[in-house]
Order: C-alpha cells, then sequence, then structure tokens
C-alpha cells in the first residue's frame, strides 16, 4: 500500500526504514522520501512508525505524552 503519493513510498519501504533504525519522521523523511513533498502523508507514515516501532520507542512516546499531558 502507497502511504506517499507524492514520492511513491509504500508501508514496505517505511517500514524497511524503521527496522534499518528510523525513529522519527524526520529519519524516514531522509532515507525513503516519504513527508518530503505536500506532507499530506505525515500521519500515515507516523502511523506506520507507531505500529511497527520496537517496544522501546512506543514506550518512550507514551512517556513523552504522559509528560507533555501533564500525568508524571
Ligand atoms: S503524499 Fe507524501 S509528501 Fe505528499
Amino acid at each position: 500500500m502507497i502511504v506517499c503519493v507524492c514520492n511513491n513510498v509504500n508501508v514496505d519501504k517505511v517500514k524497511a526504514s524503521i527496522d534499518a533504525g528510523s525513529d522519527t519522521l524526520e529519519a524516514i523523511r531522509e532515507t525513503t522520501g516519504a513527508t518530503a513533498c505536500c506532507g499530506k502523508c505525515q500521519f500515515k507514515v507516523n502511523r506506520v512508525l507507531q505500529q511497527h516501532a520496537p517496544q522501546s520507542i512506543e514506550q518512550d512516546s507514551f512517556l513523552v505524552a504522559q509528560t507533555v499531558n501533564g500525568s508524571r
């Protein structure tokens, strides 16, 4: 499935970038080109990142959310 129409980037390419160590949208942009034009795909790419990221990244995101929300 294509996630970035502008740069013809599919889910598998984003997952491969994550597997290679990309842990931010910026890192995925640098390695795949996704989100580099109109940016409309950033939510889709971020969803793939959150769903495919190793457990530690998910925990980091959860801790950041808690910190931002003031619940920590
Ligand atoms: S759809 Fe990805 S940058 Fe436009």
